[in-house]
């Protein structure tokens, strides 16, 4: 019988087989259902326990799989740093948890019956040999018959609270888990709002208005009192020392994150309330860490087109100087990527990501300048890549390099989650100490 038609069966069992041996003696039925809250108190709380180790057994599975993804993919490190006894024992000790966790569970289940058969028994013989007393000292006036009947009533009662124990025991189970989807599915919701208006392609300008964003769990905002209009066409370059938020604002522009204070506006028109699809159809991102999928080199191209013609893959190509190594490869684009893109070059991988970027024809480019050493001769294809296709569109560029910032209309100088100085190169150089400061550091080797 399935799991739901025991839920429903069993208790109409247990409540006839009662009426039972209520009519026969409603007296002695009392006295032996005084077992009853033992009963409860006894399933609750194997319950309780199931569902305990349960959820820590699915806690311990995650953990166990985290560590083996973290090494898998990090596997060139873990060789490099000499690493592999460390991260066996790592993983060890986590199967270890997992292994103890799931002992723990089957113990527990495994117990929950026959300490429920071991309460009826004990109640029962005692229900029995009570009763058989009383009626054979003639205390109760009850024939043979009516005593066996009863005896029977009251196991047929006790037939079902076993069985449901187990229903029970399982339900804490299921309980469990779906609690753990849930806590995940709550976390990650993203704002769906149907029948929001579409965002027309940018025209005027994007317009960020005392925006500020706070880290779920961190203690100081990483963004706060951002004011910064960005002309459509034009190039904004954003520079900064490390954990400054550049990252951040950035991506708070096609809402990977959503801000905790102020607005964005596109054209005037506030993106929080305008369709997400219409919104980030039209920007593309270039970030810090490419990332490239485990597929052709093709397809890595025109991720996120539904039906690219091959004649726009190679255009693509060709701009983002992709096409120059690719010839020289024997599949050519139909060449797979080893995972996490292991068989290409970082400069190589990051113009793929162009070449995807420049393939989607967006309105607003996002480029998040790798930290990585890139060589000089892939540094130079790239920024060459990059000027040809912010020509004539609205481009951000997170910049690291002096040729980027060398390309940008505006140079955004951030410190500590906030904008301090806003100009052209010259200007910033002769007015902001920071930016000298980095200018020395970061760019002038560059030149
Ligand atoms: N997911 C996160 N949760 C909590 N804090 C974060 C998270 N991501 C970034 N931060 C913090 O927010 C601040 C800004 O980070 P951000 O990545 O925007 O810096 P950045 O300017 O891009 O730095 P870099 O030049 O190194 O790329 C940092 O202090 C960082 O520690
Ligand atoms: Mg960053």
């Amino acid at each position: 019988m399935t799991l739901f038609g025991k839920t429903l069966v069993e208790p109409a069992k247990a409540v006839a087989s009662l009426v039972g041996a209520f009519v026969i003696s409603w007296q002695m039925t009392l006295i032996a259902l005084v077992a009853g809250p033992f009963a409860a108190v006894l399933i609750r709380t194997f319950g309780k326990i199931i569902r305990r180790s349960t959820k820590r057994a699915l806690e311990n599975w995650a953990d166990m799989l985290a560590v083996l993804e973290e090494t898998l993919t990090g596997i060139r490190i873990v060789k490099a740093y000499t690493m592999e006894a460390a991260e066996r024992k790592r993983f060890h000790r986590v199967n270890r948890q997992l292994y103890k966790q799931q002992r723990r569970m089957a113990r527990t289940d495994a117990a929950t019956s026959p300490s429920i058969e071991a309460l009826g028994l004990t109640v029962g013989l005692l229900a029995a040999g009570g009763a058989g007393y009383l009626v054979l000292n003639h205390k109760i006036d009850m024939d043979i018959e009516d005593l066996i009947t009863w005896m029977v009533m009251l196991a047929a009662i006790f037939d079902p609270v076993r069985k449901l124990s187990k229903v029970a025991t399982r339900f804490q189970r299921g309980d469990a888990a779906a609690e753990r989807i849930f806590e995940i599915r709550d976390r990650q919701k993203e704002k769906r709002t149907p029948g929001a208006p579409m965002l027309p392609r940018l025209s005027g300008s994007i317009e960020l208005a005392g925006v500020e964003y706070t880290y779920p769990n961190a203690n100081s905002p990483a963004l706060c009192g951002i004011d910064l209009t960005i002309q459509a066409g034009q190039t904004v370059a954003i520079v900064g020392p490390n954990g400054c938020g550049k990252t951040t604002l950035v991506s708070l522009l096609p809402r990977l994150l959503e801000p905790s204070g102020g607005k964005i506006l596109f054209d005037g028109r506030d993106v929080a309330t305008h369709s997400l699809r219409s919104l980030r159809r039209q920007i593309a991102l270039v970030s810090q860490d490419t990332v490239i999928f485990n597929a052709t080199i093709g397809e890595n191209i025109s991720y996120g087109l539904r039906r690219p013609k091959p004649q726009q893959i190679l255009d693509a190509a060709k701009k983002a100087y992709v096409d120059e190594f690719v010839r020289e490869l024997p599949d050519g684009y139909d060449t797979m990527v080893g995972q996490r893109g292991a068989t290409l070059s970082g400069g190589q991988r990051q113009r793929i990501a162009i070449a995807r970027a420049i393939l989607r024809d967006p309105a607003v480019l996002i480029f998040d300048e790798a930290l990585s050493q890139i060589d000089p001769d892939s540094e130079q294809r790239i920024s060459q890549a990059m000027g040809e296709f912010i020509t004539g569109r609205t481009a951000v560029m997170i910049a690291h390099r002096f040729q980027t910032i060398l390309a940008a209309d505006a140079i955004v100088v951030m410190n500590e989650g906030q904008i301090v100085a806003l100009g052209p190169h010259k200007q910033l150089l002769e007015t902001c100490e920071l930016y000298t400061q980095l200018y020395n550091t970061q760019f002038g080797n560059a030149k």
